[in-house]
């Protein structure tokens, strides 16, 4: 039985963070100090601990994973996944952790189809059908054994502390489980772990989370095991299937992390590395910046340039649509897309007076907020992570497994139901993206690198569909010469091919940016309010400087020390 009562952040912090330690004197291709930015200042505290404690960026990237999974359960956690970034100092070594959710083995293609042949609204996205198999828990595993300094029991100690002193629920918090609580109400582990007497808890109301705790501390004691096998992965299996789930204790035991080789482009004098496939974010990004590099962008100003960057948005999420899904599944022209070449061409039909026309295929749209949840890492020996983690929608499936305090996610939304229909972030996929047993669904989540002669930037953010785009506008920023507070901080506007339409936060264009891109054929759609939460590091090379932001738009906090 899960409890809530009345506590104060700073209490908490007082009993979480210790004193830092000084830096240390600059070594020559080293940074001069530490830096993390995540999405929530305990996360960000407890990693600092972790590096203090003599642990590498691994070994934090464990903890903040961790704690963000216990302190943010509407954006990310054990019942979900995500893609790690990595970079090791000593040998330049990079790779992508995918710990990305798998379809049960029990899926088929047609799993949200009603008899008539029609996707079942809700069905992929609320209750324990709309689960997939977890990664986070095997990821953490895999940067604990394989990268870290630190056991499991060290690094998984703050989340496990804080699931069992509770944390209090703020502004945020109310809002997502306010939009969930129908779903959460229908989930009796999901309404004694999230709500307070099955209602909306109040501000300042503690959460407190003693199943999570003891799953936290099977994992620390037992690895791998201490999830996807045992009596965690018998109560995981048995509540899901209770609900109506098809999950099997096979689908358990056989999820393994993939180490796969991240997208490399390059960007003027940047090269840029981010996330693979089955994340759509590194080639969408390639495809993107390889246009603009085409139009030599750089030679535009105002509203043409936001022109030209709309154009190519489209263009590359067209290809995302028709030719991406999982690579283990299906043969992708991954080279192809990400060539100049093909950039040439898709740019040729780009008139700088007049917007394309994307096929008219009706779409809708979520409110993408700020669920799903990002950090970037940077320590002193210069090992780097920049990581993107999701449970899918605000509050995932809101279903908590009986016994296991896990709520899982509901990304068997991310696979296309059906070719054609989108997805609850309007995105559109075929064939590529279809649901097969054991398959990865695409993802935008896009955690990334950029590095040149002058520095190292991590970056990376929520926010569905617009992750890419955002990270786009975040590099365009730095390509523009502004530090890490403005690339977070940048108003931004959106194009995804469907629906044909451009998004855009209230202060990203002028009256006369909007009238002037109507008279060119942009539908232009204003957002009610402001999307993504965007953590970013910069490490000046020169001056071997690190300057860290987190984006004014969440509650995050980015530290340098
Ligand atoms: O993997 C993806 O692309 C989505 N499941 C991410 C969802 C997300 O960012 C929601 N945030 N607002």
């Amino acid at each position: 039985m899960q409890m809530i009562k009345k506590v104060s952040l700073r209490g908490l912090f007082l009993c979480l963070t210790f004193f830092l330690l000084p830096t240390a004197s600059i070594a020559v291709e080293q940074p001069a100090s530490s830096a993390i930015a995540s999405a929530h200042p305990l996360a960000t505290a407890a990693g600092q601990d972790t590096l203090n404690a003599g642990g590498n960026a691994f070994d934090a990237a464990v903890t903040v994973s961790a704690v963000l999974a216990v302190v943010e359960p509407y954006s990310s956690g054990i019942g979900g996944g995500g893609f790690w970034l990595l970079h090791r100092a000593s040998d330049g070594f990079e790779v992508m952790l995918d710990g990305r959710e798998r379809a049960p083995l029990a899926a088929h293609r047609d799993l949200y189809l009603g008899p008539d042949g029609k996707v079942i609204d809700g069905l992929s996205v609320n209750g324990a059908l709309a689960a997939a198999i977890p990664g986070e828990p095997a990821a953490l595993v895999h940067l604990a054994e394989k990268y870290g300094k630190l056991p499991l029991k060290q690094t998984l100690a703050p989340a496990i502390a804080l699931a069992k002193m509770g944390f209090p629920v703020d502004e945020y918090y109310q809002k997502m489980a306010k939009w969930r609580l129908q779903y959460l109400q229908q989930s009796p582990a999901a309404a004694a772990q999230f709500l307070s007497n099955n209602e909306l808890p109040a501000v300042g109301d503690l959460i407190l989370q003693l199943d999570l705790a003891e799953t936290l501390q099977a994992l620390a004691d037992q690895g791998h095991a201490g999830f996807y096998a045992g009596s965690v992965a018998k109560k995981l299996v048995d509540g899901v299937r209770a609900a109506g789930g098809i999950w099997s204790l096979k689908d358990l035991k056989n999820y393994q992390v993939i180490e796969r080789e991240p997208v490399r482009f390059n960007y003027g004098q940047m090269s840029i590395t981010s996330a693979a496939l089955p994340s759509s974010g590194g080639i969408v990004l390639a495809i993107m910046f390889n246009i603009l590099q085409e139009m030599e962008l750089e030679t535009y100003q105002g509203v043409d340039r936001k022109h030209l960057i709309i154009e190519a948005m489209r263009r590359a999420y067209r290809d995302r649509a028709q030719y991406l899904g999982d690579s283990d599944f299906i043969d992708i022209p991954q080279q192809r897309l990400i060539s100049p070449a093909h950039a040439a061409e898709l740019a040729a039909d780009i008139h700088l007076n007049k917007a394309s026309i994307s096929q008219p295929l009706s779409g809708q749209n979520a409110e993408e907020g700020r669920d799903t949840t990002h950090f970037s890492i940077l320590d002193r020996e210069g090992n780097r992570v920049s990581a993107t983690l999701s449970i899918n929608y605000p509050f995932g499936s809101a279903f908590v497994a009986p016994g296991t305090g896990v709520l899982l996610n509901d990304e068997m939304d991310d696979f296309s139901a059906q070719p054609g229909i989108p997805n609850v972030y309007g995105l559109v996929g075929g064939e590529a993206n279809a649901i097969a047993p054991g398959k990865r669904m695409l993802s935008s989540m896009s955690p990334t690198f950029t590095e040149s002669k002058q520095g190292v930037a991590i970056l990376g953010s929520p926010g569905g569909s617009r992750i890419i785009t955002m990270v786009l506008h975040g590099i365009l920023s730095q390509a523009e010469g502004e530090g890490p507070t403005d690339w977070v901080k940048t108003p931004r506007f959106h194009h995804q091919y469907l629906p044909d339409e451009v998004q855009f936060e209230p202060m990203a264009l002028s009256e006369a940016e909007i009238k002037n891109l109507q008279s060119r054929g942009h539908q232009l759609t204003p957002l009610s309010s402001q999307y993504g939460n965007m953590q970013a590091i910069y490490w000046n090379k020169s001056s071997g400087n690190v300057t860290a932001a987190s984006d004014p738009r969440g509650i995050g906090s980015a530290a340098v020390w």
